[in-house]
């Protein structure tokens, strides 16, 4: 085995190698070879000063997460930057890679700092719900200043190398590998007789004491509902207000706060799970196919996004309409988007020239597509428009071409079974905008050869998404949950609920939006598009509001429409459309519903099980392989909030117990809409947690 921290002497300079694949996090292994290799160069003659730097991909990438929430196992962290900083002989870190959250601290302990040119550094640990608890928040201000390090420490974010020099964070940057780089520095510094400098030495900057309230009032504003992002702002004012020591001491107890939340639990899940999530058993091993070329079947939104996230992501598209005129609005849009691109920086204007004019052609001939190593289908949500598409998608498509649909609802198999390779089709479900939103979810039909579905998974990679696997059946995981926990929210209205009060006690949940607001968002015409196609298929008991249907008669589709479930007319300050009260009661006078009253916690119970019990079947169905496939749909795709680490997670947390004795309440009342779901049933019976499934 090789050791964590491996010793060696070169030109009279002890270097100490992190050797931790794949990130060297600081297990306690490494915690402990980091001390025994300190205390060996100081007690070498042979070496006059000490050069850390990482094996491998990176330097040390943080604290291991894995250990969290266990005990901890000395040396802590803390202790072992502290002993960094107080040798006798110069330390020099040499970054590379990602210097991430404890990597950093430790660079930090260390008396300077080398990197190599494409090294980033960050302090992400607020991303965990946490803070960087090793001294980061008292160490990074006393050498940027206290702008630079909140702004660090808030958002977590990674910066460059040379924006990290440019900030006094690290010394210098030095080309070659870290190794040639950390010597050569450290050489110079023994040439010009530098001896250690702790930054612990270093007096904080001059800075208005107004600033910390200023900013705990900017990040509460942006992370509302998180303790960890203001907790870090107290903590590095404390770099300012005490000594150091007494700094450290009071960074350790804001740590140790965040450390025992349960924010700090769900953040940690949301960190794992969207790592495990493209980990499946039957792509395993597989190789997916080269993708360079892909074709878009329509150009409206959705298939207008999805060709730009491919361009933007280095993909040449074909985009098919059916007409002269729909091929212009799709270019027009395409360019529309990238446009967009441009005005946020993230694409400089030749690059979209070259996109529009060589990578992208809009056509109007599937014979266009006959290279086409994949094609998305994102036209009319009508199975035989669909079944249409893919008829001439299998003859003009080249053999090994994978055939993907964009359906959010349709039965893949069927559409599949009108080609002579099902093999090869595939679901491909992207969100609105296509560009933008995370989520994609990889539908594996019934025929989908493993390889078809482990391109899916690089596909998203490649666009930088995320993806989930799922199975076929009406909405998949993500708007299959949705139907049902939107439906519990249209219950509490008809039962006396206001959408108001639903709205706000959901966003006090956590979410960005509630489910009203997102509703107006997204066009009340698809909600009602759904209740007609679903009409047919209900059960006489099934309780459909029909206020929505009278918002529809009347025109307002929502926020395009400047009216919906709020009136529009200042469009940065929605208000309670006046009008809708009328037809809610309308609704509920038909049904001779005398209306109640809901607290807020009312709603979210409701709410929450109706999401949580249909997750459990949709999971029970295997539509989601795991419960985490689950939580990653919601993290990405319907604005759960990410430190309650998905609905499964908030589950667990709450215990499973609690969900169930809910839905048997509300069973009481309502035992058509509410039947608990056997795998919770199951679960709750063996005293089991949803986690206990995700292998
Ligand atoms: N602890 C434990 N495991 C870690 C880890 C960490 N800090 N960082 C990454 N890993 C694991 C991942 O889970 C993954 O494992 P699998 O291969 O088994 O899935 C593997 O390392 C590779 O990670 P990625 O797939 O994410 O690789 P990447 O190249 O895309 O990204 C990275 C590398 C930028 C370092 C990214 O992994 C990352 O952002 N890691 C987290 C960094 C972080 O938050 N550090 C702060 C930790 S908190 C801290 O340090 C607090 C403190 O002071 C006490």
């Amino acid at each position: 085995m090789t050791e964590p921290v491996a010793y060696s002497v070169t030109d009279r300079i002890a270097v100490l190698r992190v050797q931790n694949p794949p990130v060297n996090a600081l297990s306690q292994a490494v915690r402990a070879g980091l001390d025994a290799g300190l205390a060996r160069a100081l007690a070498d003659d042979g070496a006059d000063a000490i050069l850390i730097l990482g094996d491998g991909r990176t330097f040390i990438a943080g604290a291991d997460i894995s250990e969290f929430g266990k005990p901890l196992a000395a040396p802590g962290l803390p202790d072992v930057v502290n002993r960094i900083e107080a040798a006798g002989k110069p330390v020099v870190a040499a970054l590379h890679g990602t210097a991430l959250g404890g990597g950093l601290e430790v660079a930090l302990g260390a008396h300077y700092r080398v990197a190599v040119p494409g090294a980033k550094v960050g302090l992400p640990e607020v991303l965990l719900g946490i803070l960087p608890g090793a001294g980061g928040t008292q160490r990074t201000p006393r050498l940027t200043g206290a702008e630079a390090a909140l702004d660090m420490i808030t958002t977590g974010k990674h910066i460059s190398a040379t924006e990290a020099l440019r900030i006094g964070l690290i010394d210098a940057i030095e080309d070659g590998s870290p190794e040639e780089a950390g010597l050569r520095f450290t050489r110079r510094l023994l040439v010009e007789g530098a001896g250690p400098r702790p930054t612990r030495g270093i007096a904080p900057a001059p800075h208005d004491p107004a600033l910390f309230d200023a900013w705990r009032a900017k990040v509460a504003a942006k992370t509302r509902g998180q303790i960890a992002p203001v907790t870090c702002v107290d903590a590095v004012e404390a770099a300012f207000t005490l000594p150091f020591d007494a700094g450290l001491k009071r960074e350790r107890e804001l740590f140790s706060g965040l450390m025992a939340s349960p924010q700090r639990e769900g953040l940690i899940h949301a960190f794992f799970i969207e790592r495990k999530v493209g980990k499946l058993p039957e792509i395993a091993g597989v190789t997916p196919r080269d993708v360079a070329w892909i074709g878009v079947i329509g150009g409206g939104t959705m298939g207008a996004g999805i060709a730009a996230a491919a361009l933007l992501n280095g993909l040449s598209v074909t985009l098919v309409e059916q007409t002269e005129a729909a091929r212009g609005a799709a270019h027009a849009r395409i360019a529309g988007i990238l446009g967009d691109s441009v005005a946020r920086g993230k694409l400089t204007e030749p690059a979209r020239d070259t996109l529009l004019g060589d990578r992208l052609t809009c056509v109007t001939e599937y014979a266009a597509l006959a290279d086409a190593d994949l094609v998305i289908e994102a036209a009319f949500e009508d199975m035989a428009v669909k079944k249409t598409i893919f008829t001439a998608l299998d003859q003009h498509c080249k053999p090994g071409a994978i055939l993907a649909t964009n359906t959010s609802y349709l039965d893949i198999n069927e559409i599949a079974a009108v080609t002579a390779r099902p093999g090869d089709v595939i679901g491909l479900h992207f969100f609105s905008p296509a560009h933008v939103m995370r989520l994609l979810e990889v539908v594996v039909a019934e025929h989908t050869a493993p390889e078809v579905t482990a391109t899916g998974f690089a596909l998203a990679k490649r666009l930088k998404k995320v993806a989930v696997r799922a199975g076929v059946c009406d909405g998949f995981i993500g708007n299959r949950i949705l139907a049902s926990y939107r439906m519990a929210a249209d219950h509490m209205v008809l039962e006396g609920a206001t959408p108001y009060a639903i709205d706000a006690a959901m966003v006090d949940f956590g979410f960005a939006m509630g489910p009203f607001a997102v509703s107006d968002l997204a066009g009340l015409d698809i909600g009602w598009a759904t209740r007609k196609r679903l009409a047919p298929l209900r059960h006489p008991n099934d309780r459909i509001a029909k206020f929505a249907d009278m918002m529809c008669e009347e025109g307002w589709f929502g926020r395009k429409t400047g009216r919906g479930f709020y009136d529009y007319t200042d469009p940065k300050r929605p208000v309670p459309n006046p009008q809708v009260a009328a037809m809610i009661d309308a609704d509920r006078a038909a049904r001779g519903i005398t209306p109640r009253a809901f607290t807020a916690e009312d709603i979210q119970r409701r709410y929450m099980a109706a999401m949580i019990n249909e997750a459990a079947k949709v999971v029970g169905d295997g539509i989601a392989a795991r419960p985490l496939d689950v939580d990653v749909t919601l993290l990405y795709g319907y604005g759960f909030p990410r430190w309650r680490g998905g609905p499964m997670k908030y589950a667990d947390m709450r215990g499973l117990p609690s969900i169930l004795a809910d839905i048997e309440a509300f069973a009481q009342d309502d035992p058509h809409f509410w039947h608990p779901a056997p795998l919770l049933t199951d679960l709750v019976a063996r005293g089991a947690s949803f986690d206990s499934l995700n292998g």
